[in-house]
């Protein structure tokens, strides 16, 4: 799977002999692992049916702005923010004219207008429409407006004439277009974040568990993602949705967590134990509430096993990195989970201090590594996450081979 996974492509087919090619396009885009929507304009139609492309994409295809059907699904404003990425091609002679005018008269021009997407265009027009001083000037203004061009290619065109104007190749289109988001520091890498609290349970109605919200393990997860990479969430029971582009998987106990995380490590790069895991859980569980008995209770208690330490334990590991949470001996006791756990790296936060750490929108770390320390003043978590993914980014051995 490619730089394009989960990402939401706009892809608009102008009316031009190439349009053909755009069908292919759908394809190349979606082995990247795009998601894939088509915009057809009124000419594209003339060239290729819409079913070819609904087909395809396995969604209706868009072709009016005033279509009451379409707009009752998904809107034209709502097309324009669901994408990540619009890709125009064939873009026509007319269509950069267009663009250039800023022109919302058809459905098209109305989505560029709207999205705040990176903007990718691969014009396909006879060599003289192309080298004419109109076009060129149009692409110089396109240009300037940070519009990204794919092509065009040179060679034999459809009207008879060589030279340049021909649509670039649809796998060169759709590489380019992954090329945009391969940029990140931990882009084509593959990570697992735990993040939550456990649940374990007593009886049908009573757990134990503590006060993680997932808002730390969620941010790294989004600045992970962010940063490039393919992420896998296990989550603990919190009351969030997943990030973009985030595969999340739903567990509550620890031993859940466990299998979950062994499941998914395979060919990892890097895991982040972020969850707030139980050390400990009810020797057993009653299959009945449990009745009140007298003035005292006495629970027993059996110990769950440590993620984090198993997976640093594992033969083929990633680079590992966990947390500590403590009230006292801040430094201390994280560089003792440090060594005990054989981690290469772990984020120290005083969870004693009610403005940071458990259940809070900030946080403040001490990140240890064996080859130096950094201190990491009160943020937002989302911030200190896009801190903490850096600073692991630097320190990541170069990737192992995938098999996808
Ligand atoms: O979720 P939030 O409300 O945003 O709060 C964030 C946080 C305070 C939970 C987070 O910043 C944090 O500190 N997470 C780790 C909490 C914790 O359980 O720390 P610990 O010191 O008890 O554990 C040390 C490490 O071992 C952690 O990486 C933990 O995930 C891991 N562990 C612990 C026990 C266990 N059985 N398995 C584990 O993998």
């Amino acid at each position: 799977m490619g730089h394009l996974f989960k990402r939401r492509v706009v892809l608009a087919v102008c009316g031009g002999i190439a349009a053909y090619k755009s069908a292919e396009l759908v394809r190349r885009l979606q082995d990247h692992g795009a998601e894939v929507r088509v915009i057809m304009t009124h000419g594209a139609r003339e060239f290729v049916t819409p079913l070819t492309f609904q087909a395809l994409s396995g969604h209706p295809v868009h072709r009016s702005l005033l279509d009451e059907e379409a707009e009752r699904g998904m809107g034209h404003i709502e097309l324009a923010r669901w994408a990540d990425l619009v890709v125009i091609a064939p873009a026509t002679a007319d269509c950069l004219a267009r663009l250039v005018a800023g022109r919302a008269d058809d459905l098209l021009g109305a989505v560029v207008l709207a999205s705040g997407a990176p903007l990718l265009v691969a014009p396909a027009m006879n060599q003289q429409m192309w080298k004419s001083p109109a076009t060129q000037a149009n692409l110089a203004v396109l240009r300037d407006r940070g519009v990204l061009f794919a092509g065009p290619d040179s060679g034999d065109q459809a009207c008879g004439d060589i030279g340049p104007g021909r649509m670039l190749e649809p796998a060169a289109i759709a590489q380019q277009a992954g090329a945009l988001f391969a940029s990140g520091t931990l882009a084509g890498r593959r990570v697992l974040i735990t993040a939550g609290p456990t649940r374990e349970p007593l009886d049908p109605v009573r757990y134990i568990s503590n006060h993680s919200s997932g808002r730390m393990g969620y941010a790294l997860a989004r600045a992970a993602s962010e940063a490039g990479a393919r992420v896998t969430l296990v989550s603990g029971p919190v009351q969030l949705d997943a990030p973009e582009r985030v595969e999340r998987i739903d567990v509550t106990t620890a031993q859940q967590m466990l299998d979950a995380c062994l499941e998914h490590i395979g060919d990892c790069d890097l895991f982040i134990a972020c969850a707030a895991v139980a050390d400990y859980r009810p020797a057993s569980v009653q299959e009945q509430k449990i009745k009140k008995q007298g003035d005292a209770m006495t629970l027993s208690l059996t110990r769950n096993p440590d993620i984090v330490a198993t997976v640093a334990g594992l033969e083929h590991r990633p680079f590992v990195v966990g947390f500590a949470a403590e009230t006292e001996k801040l430094r201390e006791h994280a560089e003792g989970k440090l060594l005990a756990k054989k981690l290469d790296m772990i984020i120290a936060n005083d969870v004693s201090d009610s403005r940071i750490g458990f259940n809070s929108d900030d946080n403040a770390a001490l990140l240890l590594s064996p080859d130096g320390e950094r201190e990491i003043p009160l943020c937002s978590k989302d911030q200190l996450a896009r801190i903490v993914v850096e600073e692991i980014a630097t320190r990541l051995p170069e990737p192992a081979p995938h098999s996808s």
